[in-house]
């Protein structure tokens, strides 16, 4: 088959992939399946000699470079520019060097293709919103959605056009830094959150000049680290390779993701960045991928340090062949192509393939039409009212509060406007404006947040309610000497908030704890807060879940703040005296001690578990020999799902209909379940309930998890207010990669909850029939 017919036959294929999923590909303003553009790219590529097709797979970090190779430490950026030996750049955010480079590219390069500059766009850029776990707390996918949408609009005025984000990592360990920036433990809301993403990153039209193209990452398993080491290995069996941590990376692909990012960790002994099972068979083969795979930094050259190469050469070999299509830094596919063509060992058509999947991007956001960034829109980049009114939004929608007791008869929280109440508000993290940005702070500048003692400051004085501020300690220090200014300012007020947690950059990428407390002397002044006998309103601000196993039992209110973003304070202003409500739920367990870790709600059963939820019984042979710890409980401290809010909901019986169903049916997608329940709002507010539906599958050829979820609502209710929520069950729900390794639905029993969270609720049972 000759090129022009066989690329002809590519489009085709991938025009019928694109109807079949509903056009849903076109909608996203995914770059594929566009005959013009890949006309435009066959004749581009009918010009390029080998040279400036593999320059095309080359991207370079400015001004930050620790590539290895040397011949690109020896050249400057703009050399390589002009040679056509670069195709794309990042860590340049300004749209005045992002146009010089540029224009080095369009002008100096024989062929004038424009460069791609791409960023860590990952919650924001010059408007910054809560960490993306925060962000997950919200469930609330649409939200997620106008913050990738408002981080695309402000990065692509600089001309940054790729972010590489969504992090669609399942984590189930906390003491992996990275878990703050992805949306927790669970594969189902993992997946709503990455095609979130995409949709506001990509938006309708990748040429929309407000457009820019996501990159989920990292590809593949990443965030099950041995021991949550960052960059550690990971052995992950097939099934739950299928079942957990690919399910987002797929639904970002079906939602038209420009990119996807290879990973760091080695996956079973191979390393993800020369995985050809995960980077071709699945990717490309099943899932019919027409986008680009870059490598994350250097991933290209760290196949050496795996093991599996031990020269330059079989390293960029083994990674090009298995399915890298850029190389991130590391230069090796700009040093190694070249021969590795010559001599026959990578075939051009798999040059071709590469090169194909970067100019299609860059034909796809219109660069060869408008390569720059317009200066005069980009040069006085401002936080705007609409930017921190979604910042404050979304803040409000990430908290959540896992404590609320009564205090004198009644909730402490929210707090009432009273004049002359005291209030004393005590902490390291109350006034700290940089680590309220959180890991990867964009453009953001922290002089644009506003603290949550700025915020509470201005309400307090409005209010005509006195405010004493101490800092207490260091977040991080071990010193005391702050104590007995923090203990006085708590006794001559009546209600004390206590801002504690981790810095903002304790979290993220290289930042792995093996402690889960409050770090540094924190975890005592807690203790001498609370110790002074007043009212206690603890905001933990974290990155991750911190075991906070004293103070569930010792203060009276609780919430999470993670890390909010440009508008904490207002944020949770605003929540604290009831103008907001607190609505978040956790996307991750929170454990009650580091041994505990991993510790997730859809973990599978045991033979003898300590308690069943479906009513089986523990089997064991005496209450001694169960699954669990002598010294700590088999539980979380907070389950997945948790959170409270101002008010109370109740939930009727879950009736799921029919009773039964054919399995076999159910595989054809011919029918399916239909599970309902009424849930009311029976407190004195109104207020906002995720509703959660978890099944729960017995009878089948491999064990399934003891729940997993498969639906969620967010209802806001008036007091009294009564509403019915359906879901319905059906294939995409009920299957799973069974004994040989298919994924269908197989006879079996099958219980569901519709539930506030992953521990609480009584199933139905319904059968599906062989
Ligand atoms: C390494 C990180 O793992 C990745 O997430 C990031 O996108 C790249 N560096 C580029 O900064």
């Amino acid at each position: 088959m000759n090129r022009r017919y066989s690329s002809l036959v590519l489009v085709f294929i991938g025009l019928l992939a694109g109807l079949a999923r509903g056009g849903r590909l076109a909608a996203q303003g995914a770059p594929f399946a566009n005959p013009a553009i890949e006309a435009r790219v066959d004749a581009l590529l009918g010009k390029m000699t080998t040279a400036e097709k593999i320059g095309q797979l080359n991207q370079l970090s400015i001004g930050n470079s620790t590539g290895p190779n040397a011949q690109i430490e020896a050249q400057t950026e703009n050399e390589l520019i002009k040679n056509g030996e670069a195709g794309a750049l990042f860590n340049v955010i300004r749209a005045p060097a992002i146009n010089a480079f540029q224009k080095e590219a369009m002008e100096g390069s024989r062929l004038h293709i424009p460069l791609l500059f791409g960023q860590d766009v990952i919650h924001g850029f010059h408007t910054l919103f809560p960490i993306p776990l925060g962000l997950s707390a919200s469930w609330d996918p649409g939200l997620v959605e106008l913050t990738a949408r408002f981080a695309a609009r402000e990065s692509a005025q600089q001309g940054i056009r790729w972010t590489f984000s969504p992090m669609v990592d399942i984590a189930r360990d906390p003491r992996w830094g990275r878990i703050a920036e992805g949306a927790g433990e669970d594969p189902y809301l993992g997946s709503a959150f990455a095609k979130a993403y995409v949709r506001g990153y990509q938006g309708t039209r990748l040429d929309d000049p407000s457009s820019i193209i996501a990159c989920a990452k990292h590809y593949v398993g990443y965030g099950a680290a041995e021991g949550g080491r960052d960059y550690n290995t990971t052995e992950i069996s097939e099934r739950t390779l299928r079942d957990v941590y690919l399910p987002p990376f797929h639904a970002a692909v079906d939602a038209g993701v420009g990119s996807l990012m290879s990973a760091f960790n080695s996956l079973n002994g191979v390393p993800a960045s020369a995985n050809s099972f995960t980077l071709t068979t699945i990717l490309r083969k099943e899932w019919n991928f027409q986008g680009l795979v870059d490598s994350d930094w250097t991933a290209v050259h760290e196949i050496m340090l795996h093991g599996i190469a031990d020269d330059d050469r079989t390293a960029a070999r083994k990674s090009f062949l298995a399915g890298v299509d850029m190389d991130m830094e590391s230069g090796l596919f700009l040093s190694q192509l070249a021969e590795l063509i010559r001599s026959g060992v990578v075939p051009m058509d798999r040059l071709n393939d590469a090169v194909r999947r970067v100019l299609r991007l860059k034909f796809a956001l219109g660069l060869f039409e408008h390569p720059y960034a317009d200066e005069s829109v980009a040069a006085a980049p401002s936080v705007t009212a609409d930017g921190r009114a979604l910042a404050r939004q979304a803040a409000e929608e990430s908290f959540v509060l896992l404590e609320n007791r009564s205090w004198k008869g009644a909730p402490l929280l929210p707090l009432a406007a009273a004049p002359g109440r005291k209030i004393a508000l005590i902490g390291p993290l109350a006034d700290s404006s940089e680590d309220m940005l959180g890991s990867w702070p964009g453009a953001a500048d922290s002089r644009n947040v506003v603290t949550l003692r700025s915020a509470l400051a201005e309400r307090a004085a409005r209010m005509k309610m006195p405010l004493t501020f101490a800092r207490g300690a260091d977040v991080t220090g071990v010193g005391t000497s702050g104590f007995t200014e923090a203990t006085a300012a708590a006794r001559q007020a009546d209600v004390v908030l206590l801002a504690l947690g981790e810095r903002g950059r304790s979290s993220g990428e290289a930042s792995s704890r093996a402690h889960l407390d409050l770090p540094g002397s924190q975890e005592q002044l807690l203790e001498a807060v609370v110790g002074t006998g007043k009212p206690v309103i603890l905001i933990v601000f974290s990155g991750r879940p911190l075991a906070l196993t004293w103070a569930s039992e010792h203060v009276p209110a609780m919430m999470l703040g993670w890390f909010p973003g440009l508008e904490a304070g207002p944020a949770l202003v605003r929540t604290l005296f009831g103008e907001s409500d607190p609505a978040g739920r956790l996307t991750v367990s929170i454990p009650r001690s580091v041994g505990q870790v991993p510790i997730y709600y859809n973990a599978m059963n045991t033979g003898r578990p300590r308690s069943d939820p479906i009513g089986l019984g523990t089997q064991a042979p005496d209450a001694y020999y169960v699954t669990g710890y002598l010294d700590e409980k088999n539980v979380a401290l907070y389950p997945f799902g948790a959170g409270l809010t101002y008010t109370s909901f109740g939930y009727s019986p879950v009736l799921v209909e029919p009773a039964t169903l054919n399995a076999e049916a159910v595989n054809h997608g011919t029918v399916h379940f239909t599970v309902g329940a009424e849930i009311q709002n029976t407190g004195l507010r109104a207020g906002t309930e995720t509703v959660q539906l978890y099944i729960r599958l017995r009878g089948t050829s491999v064990a399934r998890p003891v729940r997993e979820l498969k639906g969620f609502q967010r209802l806001t209710l008036a007091p009294g207010e009564r509403r019915h929520v359906a879901f319905s069950l059906g294939r995409e729900e009920l299957a799973f990669w069974n004994i040989d390794m298919k994924d269908l639905v197989e006879p079996s029993s099958l219980y569901v909850w519709v539930a506030p969270d992953s521990a609480h609720g009584t199933p139905a049972r319904v059968e599906l029939t062989p």
